[in-house]
């Protein structure tokens, strides 16, 4: 650090062109960083808008091939389907079978992409369901039903495998269940999936801003909450390192900080002891709608909000972010400014 100060010293000297201005940048995003969370559902020439996330949609296998040209066409760096099957179950069976709706997802976008993009799945069971938790449910010790840990990683193992073969780049699980990484690491390296990275979904919480998305995959918990699992944002900051290190230990080759905005400070945590893993943030669903809201009242400038949002998490330490606004993003890089 430079002792010298005022008048020797001026910081507006770097503010005054703007050309130099954009030469001292350090946090810019560029579209390949990005991923856009897509919503697929079974059927033929469906576009259903989401309520509470304008500008998105459950679209059928068909209409998906649209906005996989679209986003390869934009260069955004990869696309992350979440599915929404015909039939909800017990234990999820529409999530580890090779018809499945994620199955048919991932081959026609693997088709349309031609490797423009990153195809990505979350590998998580609540969006299939009956009872919308995250696993295979048991009794706990105290009578209530909760997710069986290890009997949802087997299954977690089955629904990766079956990402694989249908030709999924990388594979992301959410659901917060101890030793996935591990088990899915094991179950894909058997059946010959070596070169297949996992993004963990490493420091993720139980939080609040998830609701838009729950309705957008149809996946909201029918009875409590998924606080057994998902991180409890009054725990220490330390406990997140805790769970970033088990999964590096288990290999996760990309890790994840969820949601992004509260929780800046456990990116940059990330960031300061793990350099050398590449981080990812995930602006949820909430963090949209909230904007997206504002904006249409005419309250905030949805642009300048989005950029400046996008560069505090790139800030903080992630590398790459998972958007809603990820087209948008890739059309204003283009402008340039
Ligand atoms: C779980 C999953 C969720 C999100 C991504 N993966 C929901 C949850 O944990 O309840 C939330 C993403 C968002 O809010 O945008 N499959």
């Amino acid at each position: 650090m430079s002792n010298a100060s005022f008048p020797t010293t001026r910081m507006r000297r770097l503010r005054y062109n703007p050309l130099l201005r954009e030469m001292v940048r350090e946090n810019v995003i560029s579209p390949d960083k990005l991923i856009l969370p897509v919503f697929v559902r079974s059927g033929k020439k469906i576009r259903r808008p989401i309520p509470s996330m304008p500008g998105h949609f459950q679209t059928s296998v068909d209409e998906l091939a649209v906005d996989v040209k679209e986003a390869a066409a934009l260069g955004i760096g990869g696309l992350i389907l979440f599915g929404i099957p015909d039939e909800k179950d017990e234990i999820g069976n529409d999530a580890m079978s090779e018809n499945g709706i994620i199955s048919q997802a991932i081959e026609i976008s693997k088709d349309v992409a031609k490797d423009k993009l990153m195809i990505i799945t979350d590998v998580c069971f609540c969006e299939y369901t009956n009872h919308g938790h995250c696993g295979v449910l048991h009794k706990t010790h105290n009578g209530q039903l909760d997710v069986d840990n290890d009997a949802t990683l087997k299954n977690l193992v089955r629904q990766a495998v079956v990402h694989a073969k249908s030709g999924v780049d990388m594979v992301a699980p959410s659901g917060m269940i101890d030793g996935m990484v591990g088990q899915i690491r094991q179950g894909l390296d058997q059946e010959g999936f070596t070169h297949i990275p996992i993004m963990s979904y490493s420091a993720k919480y139980a939080s609040a801003f998830y609701g838009p998305f729950r309705e957008a995959a149809e996946s909201s918990p029918q009875f409590g909450d998924r606080r057994t699992y998902q991180m409890d944002a009054s725990a220490s900051a330390a406990q997140a390192l805790r769970e970033i290190q088990l999964d590096i230990n288990e290999g996760a080759d990309i890790i994840m900080v969820k949601p992004a905005l509260a929780y800046l400070d456990i990116i940059k945590l990330a960031k300061d002891n793990f350099n050398g893993v590449p981080i990812a943030t995930y602006n949820v669903s909430g963090e949209y709608s909230m904007v997206k809201a504002a904006a249409e009242k005419g309250w905030i400038d949805e642009k300048a909000v989005v950029k400046e949002s996008l560069i505090a998490m790139h800030r903080a330490g992630a590398n790459i972010i998972l958007t809603y606004w990820a087209k948008e993003i890739a059309k204003w890089y283009k402008e340039r400014n």
